[in-house]
């Protein structure tokens, strides 16, 4: 089983989601020994913005892109390909701003790709991702879960990887962490509580 783990926090050693994320791959190491994991660090390895020049090296062949050209061709290709390959993904999601990190949007940008992980029908779009399962470590400073404030964050996502195809999808919840010692050590240890007791529960 491959399994595709991708950190975005900016926040080094003192991230939560970092900690979160570590917790859930460690977890379902011990509850399936098949798994393969990939490791992507989009804050210390960010990908670069989706760009006319990303545009411009897909269309141009080959064998006359540049240098530049070429590694934008590479990126997209690789990235796009890590995803496809992946059975399960683990994403670290911390909010910024109301949404998610812009490193994180930068991978969503190479892994939505007409063609290759959604197609439009006669019928409307479809998602061609379906089989794989998502696990989202959302962390936030406040509280936004099922609030108009969490919509470009949690719900996006949920949004997101629907269109894909992908409907197995949890969330690993830990918010309110800017609301005191008490109330980020307690949401810690929820969202740890359901990675060892719920998430594998079944396995
Ligand atoms: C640049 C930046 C923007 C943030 N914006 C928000 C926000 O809009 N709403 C919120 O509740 N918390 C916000 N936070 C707080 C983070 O969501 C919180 O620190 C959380 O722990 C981030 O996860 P991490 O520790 O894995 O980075 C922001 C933090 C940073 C660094």
């Amino acid at each position: 089983m491959k399994l595709l783990h991708i950190d975005s926090s900016i926040l080094g050693d003192n991230s939560a989601s970092r900690q979160l994320s570590e917790s859930v791959v460690k977890a379902w190491k011990s509850a399936d020994a098949s798994v393969e994991v990939t490791y992507r660090d989009l804050a210390a390895d960010a990908i670069s913005h989706f760009s006319s020049a990303t545009l411009v090296a897909a269309g141009t062949p080959a064998e006359v892109r540049s240098a530049a050209q070429q590694h934008e061709a590479e990126l997209s290709a690789s990235t796009l390909a890590e995803f496809q390959a992946a059975d399960a993904i683990v994403i670290a999601a911390p909010m910024y701003n109301f949404s998610i990190p812009t490193q994180l949007k930068a991978w969503i940008d190479r892994i939505a790709v007409a063609g290759q992980t959604f197609r439009y029908t006669e019928a409307g779009p479809e998602g061609l991702c379906g089989g794989k399962k998502v696990i989202v470590v959302s962390t936030a400073g406040g509280l936004h879960a099922g609030q108009a404030t969490g919509v470009a964050h949690e719900d996006y996502l949920k949004l997101l990887f629907g269109f894909l195809g992908i409907t197995d999808i949890e969330f690993v919840r830990a918010q309110g962490l800017a609301y005191g010692d008490e109330v980020r050590s307690k949401a810690l240890s929820d969202a740890q509580a359901q990675i060892d007791e719920q998430l594998f529960a079944a396995a």
